[in-house]
């Protein structure tokens, strides 16, 4: 089953409870204004259901992407102040540049492989002015991911108790997770599974992918779950 095709809708009852938005979106807005500090404009590729953008809604103008209409739909309701575009981040045209481009808490595994991760990073460099700001958090690298990893978590929420349990295994330099879920509401007890493959790619690739598609400076901050912030800018020529 396509990722997300149903679990947008139980993504923020997981992501609330671990993730500390506001610091992230700090963190973002430090990133990009330490190195652009009259930015103005931002789009997220990868917006999922909106929660990093509608926060940096407050400093910039922003426009954002997702390849998941299921995700963009729960977006749209949510945040229906936002302007976001049903893509893929590899090919979408916006039809503006942006002062920062930023693809977060992992998105950018789901290229899959190296070549495709090129063409991700050359897309997002057309979509930036120069000296414009990139900011891609990374997937897990090839060291740290565990063949056969096991997990299961349970959240509450107002209206529904969730479990998630995930098995990974690891494929040809890729994760192949299975992720399985129990929702609990009022109406029942659903279940059902979704499969997320994600590309392995260490340090050195994603850094020489970003000086590939014409981005300098390059360093790797603390990001999301260890996984490293990856932040450059646009040289000019
Ligand atoms: C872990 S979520 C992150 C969402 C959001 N950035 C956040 O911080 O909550 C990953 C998102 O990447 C999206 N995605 C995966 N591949 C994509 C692609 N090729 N183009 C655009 N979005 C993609 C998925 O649909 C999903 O919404």
């Amino acid at each position: 089953m396509e990722p997300f095709r149903r679990s947008a809708l139980v993504y923020d009852l997981i992501y609330e409870q671990r993730v500390d938005y506001d610091w992230h979106v700090a963190n973002l807005r430090d990133l990009i204004t330490g190195r652009l500090p009259d930015a103005k404009s931002l789009a997220e590729m990868a917006v999922g259901t909106g929660q990093i953008l509608s926060r940096m809604r407050r400093w910039f103008e922003v426009v954002g992407c997702d390849i998941s209409p299921n995700m963009l739909a729960v977006c749209r309701e949510r945040h229906p102040e936002l302007d976001v575009r049903l893509g893929d981040y590899s090919t979408i045209d916006l039809g503006q540049s942006f002062d920062a481009v930023i693809c977060v808490f992992s998105s950018i595994g789901y290229v899959r492989t190296v070549d495709r991760l090129h063409a991700a990073f050359e897309n997002f460099a057309r979509h930036l002015n120069e000296g414009g700001v990139i900011i891609v958090d990374g997937w897990l690298r090839p060291a740290n991911a565990i063949d056969g990893f096991r997990s299961a978590e349970t959240v509450d929420g107002n209206e529904a108790t969730l479990t998630r349990s995930v098995l990974a295994r690891i494929r040809d330099n890729q994760t192949d997770m299975l992720a399985a879920h129990t929702l609990i509401t009022a109406d029942g007890i659903e279940y059902f599974e979704e499969r997320h493959h994600m590309g392995l790619f260490d340090d050195a690739t994603y850094v020489d992918a970003l000086q590939r598609a014409g981005f300098s400076g390059i360093t790797v901050e603390d990001g999301f779950d260890g996984r490293g912030r990856f932040v450059g800018v646009l040289k000019s020529g």
